[in-house]
């Protein structure tokens, strides 16, 4: 058989076994629609954030935090097509326990913290093979800022109505003992294709 036959009958099988494979191009374009959901997410939950400690303090500003983060999340999810939240490994929220593939993408992102890149604009991607099909990841780093230590910071050093108030709400709660600079967790974007 010629070689031309040969790769005529191959290149089909090739492309049915990875039709959705995405080109650079429309990686590209996944990249980007993922950064601004994640940049949605993160600005509406922290303006809400501030204006609720601004109004009740940190104590009151967890319960803001307890029904609008989810919520926020939903919402960026159907405005973007994508399934979007927050995880952490030391997680607050019940629901907010990383799966392999986000656990791994929060320690490479700590580890290239570590060797100087900018907290600010540190995410990593990847397009993934599942059971279900293929899957675009995304994961973009949340790093603790002074304002986070209010309530993820020193329990030593937490104000007393906030500690009681995430004894109430989270018992279970291991998001606490932060420091500036820390990775506190991730935005999750993950999207089918
Ligand atoms: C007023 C208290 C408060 C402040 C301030 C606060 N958080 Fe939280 N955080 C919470 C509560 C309550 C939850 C659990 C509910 C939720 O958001 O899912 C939470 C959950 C999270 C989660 C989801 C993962 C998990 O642990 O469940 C991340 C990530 C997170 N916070 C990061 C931050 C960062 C980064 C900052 C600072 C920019 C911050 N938080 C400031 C109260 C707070």
């Amino acid at each position: 058989m010629k070689v031309q036959a040969l790769i005529a009958l191959a290149l089909p099988a090739l492309f049915a076994g990875c039709a959705t494979q995405p080109d650079a191009e429309e990686q590209a374009a996944l990249v980007a629609d993922a950064r601004k959901a994640s940049a949605a997410l993160t600005q509406k939950l922290g303006g809400e954030l501030k204006a609720a400690i601004a109004a009740d303090g940190p104590a009151g500003a967890i319960g803001v935090c307890k029904t609008r983060a989810p919520q926020i999340a939903a919402d960026v999810s159907q405005q973007f097509g994508v399934e979007a939240k927050r995880v952490s490994p030391k997680n607050r929220n019940p629901d907010g326990v990383p799966d392999a593939w986000e656990a791994e993408a929060q320690a490479g992102l700590e580890k290239r913290l570590a060797a100087g890149e900018k907290p600010e604009t540190l995410d990593t991607w990847q397009i993934v093979r599942t059971s279900g099909g293929q899957q675009f990841r995304y994961a973009k780093a949340l790093p603790v800022q002074q304002m986070c230590l209010n309530c993820h910071g020193d329990p030593a050093t937490m104000a007393e109505g906030v500690k009681a108030r995430l004894a109430a709400e989270y018992p279970l709660d291991k998001a606490t003992g932060y420091a500036p600079g820390m990775l506190r967790g991730i935005v999750s974007i993950k999207r089918a294709l």
